[in-house]
């Protein structure tokens, strides 16, 4: 069976093509999670899978099919059980104790997403996008949070199997441990000074924080051509980097101190020999992959050990305008049988793109600007606009993209934030520094 419900050629897929892909997509990536699996909350900041099924379902339900006459929702309840956090909808349910329903059952919350689907399918076959053209760009937008919301069921699960001494794995595959297929690149790129266009230009979806499209100075800097990889990562771990204060930003250190952070989360030294948790089960570290799971707190710490530093947003995004976006994304590698991307690994001297690889997939890239309004920014009217606007505070900005990223969820301007002690995402690190 495929994987992936993809049209042939180069015909764009419909809306409902494209729903039933991206739902369908959900539906295998968790196919082999049982109830119990499906139930856990590892932490406040993790939800279990059962709940992301039932949440990306009930987004479809409250903001596309509550605009149709007559709509009833499956169950009443789920208006608070199911919203994450939209105030202006109701009050939701509490998120650290998501973890504790045991009811609805997962073999409901899959019912919800097909009743969910049904009636989004019969809204769709009636003509809803060309009576409602609102819905088309909501549905849209539903989809790409789907989409968030499946690398977010990967990271949770993730998270809750490595406290678990069997150390399961998610999928035996894995989608992040693949060995790298060549040496990685630590060369680097320059860009001129000058002025840049950032943020969202052409007529393709973006979230609204991607707006408006603005100029930005920048100096001249350079790239690294590749991520930092786990070994070198290993290097600043037996330089002490996590015990020299002078490395960290204050709060950094701080918590450094207060968690007894001493590797990445899911590394482990038994007696030199290091491995890493990933969805394939433990694994002997591969020093040529990319390092992930880092904080921000570390990446920058790394960085300073490096004699570097973060990139801004916009000099990520200044280098990644011309990229194409090719990488191990989740979707292309399940399809694939996770054999990993060649054009990830080794770009060509002839290329015109120049060296830059591994911009995309694999690991976010942490950058150094705070996730705020670009100038001139307003979140969107209703209940929706509490989707982005709201959280521009104390988080930063990652680019680029995972290895539990879907390839077409991904762009140049596309701005991911968390706030800067979060780790359990796959969140890595590019150098970048003064040309
Ligand atoms: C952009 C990944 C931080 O995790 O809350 C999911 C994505 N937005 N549902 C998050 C999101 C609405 C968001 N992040
Ligand atoms: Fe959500």
């Amino acid at each position: 069976m495929s994987l992936l419900t993809t049209t042939p050629g180069n015909t764009k897929p419909s809306l409902s093509e494209r729903y039933a892909g991206v739902r369908g997509f959900t539906d295998r990536l968790t196919a082999d999670l049982g109830p119990e699996d499906a139930t856990v909350q590892s932490m406040s900041d993790a939800s279990p899978v059962k709940w992301h099924l039932a949440h990306t379902t009930w987004f479809f339900e409250t903001f596309v099919l509550a605009r149709l006459d007559g709509y009833r929702p499956v169950d009443a309840a789920f208006e608070s059980l199911f919203n994450s956090y939209y105030n202006t909808v109701g009050t939701p349910f509490p998120r650290a104790l998501r973890g504790v329903l045991s009811r609805p059952t997962l073999d409901q919350a899959r019912r919800y997403r097909r009743a969910v689907d049904e009636s989004l399918r019969g809204a769709l076959d009636a003509g809803l996008t060309e009576r409602d053209p609102d819905a088309a760009a909501i549905i849209e937008l539903g989809l790409h949070h789907e989409q968030q919301h499946q690398e977010l069921i990967l990271t949770d699960i993730k998270h809750a199997f490595s406290i678990n001494p069997l150390q399961p794995a998610v999928i035996p595959g894995g989608l992040d441990q693949e060995p790298a297929v060549a040496a990685p690149d630590t060369g680097w790129t320059t860009f001129d000074e000058g002025n840049y266009e950032v943020g969202h230009a052409d007529a393709g979806f973006a979230y609204d924080n991607e707006s408006p499209r603005h100029r930005v100075w920048l100096d001249a800097y350079q790239l690294r051509n590749s991520p930092a990889t786990c070994g070198e990562y290993q290097a600043f771990i037996a330089d002490d980097g996590y015990s020299r204060p002078e490395l960290w930003l204050s709060e950094g250190w701080a918590t450094v101190q207060g968690e007894g952070w001493a590797a990445p989360i899911y590394w482990r030294n038994d007696g030199g020999d290091w491995s890493e948790f990933s969805l394939a089960g433990r694994i002997p570290l591969q020093a040529d992959r990319p390092v992930t799971h880092l904080s921000y707190f570390e990446a920058d710490a790394f960085a300073r050990w490096s004699g570097a530093r973060l990139p801004t947003e916009a000099e990520w995004e200044a280098a990644a305008a011309a990229q194409p976006i090719v990488g191990n994304f989740a979707d292309v590698l399940m399809q694939s049988g996770l054999a990993p991307h060649p054009a990830a690994e080794v770009r060509h001297a002839e290329d015109d793109v120049g060296p830059l690889c591994r911009l995309y997939g694999d690991s976010w890239e942490w950058t150094s600007s705070s996730y705020t309004a670009y100038p001139g920014y307003r979140p969107p009217p209703g209940a929706l606009g509490e989707y982005n606007g709201k959280f521009m505070c104390n988080q930063y900005v990652l680019r680029g993209g995972s290895c539990a990223s879907s390839s077409d969820h991904l762009r140049a301007t596309y701005r991911n934030f968390f706030s800067t002690a979060a780790r359990w995402q796959f969140s890595g690190v590019r150098l970048a520094r003064l040309a």
